[in-house]
This record gives C-alpha cells, structure tokens and sequence, in this order.
C-alpha cells in the first residue's frame, strides 16, 4: 500500500523507520520530512495544515492510508477531510482533537466522566483570574487553554509568578491561545507518559515512557520539548496502568463517544503519579516526541499493522507483542535551545555509524545540503538504542552520541537517571 505520513520532526522519522520495515508498505511519502526521513522515503512539501491540499496530493499519488504525526493538523481538521474523501486515516477528528488543543475542554470531560485531575478553574478575564491566585496562593499552574507549542504552561512557585503568567497570557502573548487561561492545583509526584491506541470502542495499551523536559543535566535550566526519553517507565507499574485505564481513559473514551465526538488514534495520558495512583496532568492526541522514538524501536514493524487496526476500527482483533527489552534516545539540540540558537552548522559522522533494530539516529531538525548534514532546528537529532536493560539501552546510546562530531550541538548526559 501507499502510505503518507504528515510531518517532518524525530517523531516521523520513527513512525517512517518502523513502517517502512513492514512488507505491507509498498510507497511512503513523509511531508515534508527531513533529511533522515529522505534516506528511506519520498519527502513533499504539501502544506500539512490544508485538508483539501492533502486530500487533492493523496489522489493523485493513490495514498491509500494517511499518518498524521503533529498536533496542529489534527486540530485544523485534516484527518477530517481526508476521512470524508474516503481515505483510510490515522489520527482523531477535529472534535476530539480538542483533548489536546483545549486544557479547560479537556477538564469538562474529565468532570463529566470523573477523571481524577488536578483541580481548576477557568477564565477569560485577567481580573478574575487574578483574585483567584491571590485566594488560593502558590505553588499554582497557570496554563493558556490553547495550543501554544508546549510554552503555554507556567508551574508558578510564588504568587507573583502566578500573577505575570496571567498577565502575560491574556497580554496576547500565546494569541488566541491565551483567550481563556486555565488555573489548576498543583499536583506533585513524578510524570509519566501512557500511549494508548483506540478505535473510539477498543482500547489497545501500547506502552509507557518518560521524558526529561528540562534542557540540562538533573533536571536543571529552562523548560523545553523533551531531551530525551525512555520507554518502558517503570513507575508506571501493572496495577497504575490499571487503575488510569479505568478511572482515566476508559471513562474518557465512552464521553467522548457519548457526545458524538468518537475519539479515535493514540492518545497519549500525561500522568501524574504519587502515593500509588495516577492523575490527569494532560492528554496529547498524538505520539510525544521523543516519546514516539523509543515507542517505534520497541514496536517496530507491528507498528503499522497496530496503526491500520485502529484506523479500521478492528483494534478487538490484534495484540502487541512485546520484546521485554528497553529503549532510550538522547537529544542532540543546537546550544541555545530552548532559546535562541544558530541554524546551519555542520553535524558529521553519521554516515558511518550503523543504523539496525537495536540502534537509530533519529533526525528531528535537519536539512541535506550538497552531500552534507546541517542543523535546521532547536532539537536536532534523536539518537536512540535498544538493550535488554535500561542501563545497557543508555550505554549504547551515549556511545553513538560520543561518535557523533558536532560541536555546535549539546545533549544531556543523565537521560534515563529516574529509573537507573
Ligand atoms: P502540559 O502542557 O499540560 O503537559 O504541562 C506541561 C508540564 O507542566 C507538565 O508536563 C507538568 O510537568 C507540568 N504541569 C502541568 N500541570 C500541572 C499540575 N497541575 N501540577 C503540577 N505540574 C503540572
Ligand atoms: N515530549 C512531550 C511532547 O511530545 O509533548
């Protein structure tokens, strides 16, 4: 079959990597890609946010089944209009695609289903929002409801902080993003990433991870995308997994259906476990990146007929099967990430090192110029290993990132420190 993936970072090039191996990928075609993903695909640049430009490429290239990869196609309605054109799609309509591009709709739902979640309340004027914090104190989050590429979230340990991000966000700051702010309890404990697949009926669990948000070593320095990641985590343990499927996702998953908004896709439960039990931080429609990384290097080419499944509604009629093995990927990120950083410096050593199921440099933001590799982004590379434990699975990965030349770059060294 011909396959279009939608999207161009780390998260595309695992998904692309994990497909292709499966012999029922005859074309894949990733848009726009990147010049990993070039290696083993087609690469177009189709505008992924317009639902009748990837309906008109998906017929004249006979695509017979669409991945989409980011968020914001989702929340444009393009698995939409490409499901409406009768084309087989991965990835949740624009109505469901809320749980991610709205925190206050996310929180109705869990009111409505019971979903344990931190508790909040909603604004759409700084004034009231205001009073608020200064009733309730600090610690205290403070997240703008829309998508604001993950900077829409300020943990404030003081009022003031609390009080500036209010400011900040219906200052115009996120845009229409930051038209209702969400304030929330603060919840502590340690996160924790749960992918689940579904159908809008069946609900297929398809393995955990965490991730390390902070761009320095022990969690130290400014909030960014991700670092690096690793999967399975173990704090997430058989009875928490339990117990968020039944009190979080399962409940989530018949309101949404119950509103006429089946949910279908990965969702992915950003939770937050203390004493034993997990809570709501936030859902995410679509694969976490780097979390998708170490996912597809333990899923490998299952990966797409677990996909088809779920976009033909027969996910009752498959099974993961599992390695009992660990994955990690390390971020390599232009320095200055998550601030400002220089594009177009020169990464070598790639092209020797040996790419297998159990060792991958996955490209997040690259571009290929006259033969040569050059960053194109904040998070550059991915570069991510298998081992039969988490230690071994670490030890690989730090050996590739230490064969890789590229002093503009930086990564953190202590990936994968929580559960080792
Ligand atoms: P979100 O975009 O909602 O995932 O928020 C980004 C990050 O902020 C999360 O990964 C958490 O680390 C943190 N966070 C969000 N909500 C809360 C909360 N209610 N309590 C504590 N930390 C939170
Ligand atoms: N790594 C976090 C995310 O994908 O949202």
């Amino acid at each position: 079959m011909n396959i279009l993936i939608l999207g161009g970072g780390g998260r595309e090039h695992a998904l692309a990597w994990a497909i292709k191996q499966n012999p029922k990928c005859d074309r894949l075609i990733v848009a726009p890609g990147n010049a990993g993903i070039a290696r083993l695909a087609e690469c177009s640049d189709l505008d992924i946010l317009d639902g009748a430009a990837v309906v008109a490429f998906c017929e004249a290239n006979s695509v017979d089944f669409v991945v989409v990869g980011p968020e914001a196609p989702l929340a444009a309605g393009v698995a939409d209009a490409t499901r409406a054109a009768g084309i087989l799609t991965f990835g949740p309509s624009q109505a469901a695609a809320r749980l991610e591009a709205s925190k206050g709709f996310t929180k109705e739902i869990c009111d409505a289903c019971k979903a344990p979640t931190a508790g909040y309340a909603r604004f759409t004027d700084a004034a009231a929002a205001r009073a608020h914090v200064q009733a309730t104190g600090a610690p205290i989050v403070v997240k703008a409801d829309g998508l604001a590429a993950g900077k829409g979230v300020v943990v404030a340990m003081t009022e003031a902080e609390a009080l500036a991000a209010i400011d900040d966000m219906f200052g115009g700051s996120f845009g229409e993003a930051g038209a209702e702010v969400v304030i929330e309890e603060f919840m502590s404990g340690e996160e924790a990433s749960f992918f689940i697949l579904t159908d809008g009926k069946t609900v297929l669990p398809i393995g955990t991870a965490q991730d390390h948000k902070r761009a320095f070593d022990g969690d130290e320095g400014p909030n960014t995308g991700g670092m690096g990641a690793y999967s399975p985590a173990p704090v997430l343990t058989a009875a928490i997994q339990r117990q968020a499927l039944d009190e979080i996702v399962k409940p989530t998953i018949a309101e949404m259906a119950r509103r006429g908004t089946p949910y279908t896709g990965v969702l992915y439960a950003g939770l937050m476990i203390d004493q034993g039990r997990a809570r709501l931080v936030e859902y995410n429609v679509r694969f976490g990146d780097p979390e998708c990384q170490v996912l597809m290097m333990r899923l490998g080419a299952q990966a797409l007929d677990l996909l088809l499944a779920c976009a033909d509604g027969r996910l009752d009629q498959v099974q993961v099967s599992w390695a009992e093995d660990h994955a990690l990927t390390v971020v390599m990120a232009a320095k200055g990430y998550p601030g400002s950083y220089a594009k177009g410096s020169e990464i070598r050593g790639l092209s020797v090192l040996p790419e297998t199921a159990g060792q991958m440099v996955f490209h997040a933001g690259t571009a290929e110029k006259d033969g040569r590799i050059l960053a194109a982004g904040g998070r550059v590379l991915n570069v991510t290993a298998r081992g039969e434990t988490l230690a071994e699975a670490q030890a690989r990965a730090y050996r590739l990132v230490d064969a890789i030349d590229w002093p503009e770059g930086f990564c953190r060294r202590d990936i994968g420190w929580r559960a080792l």
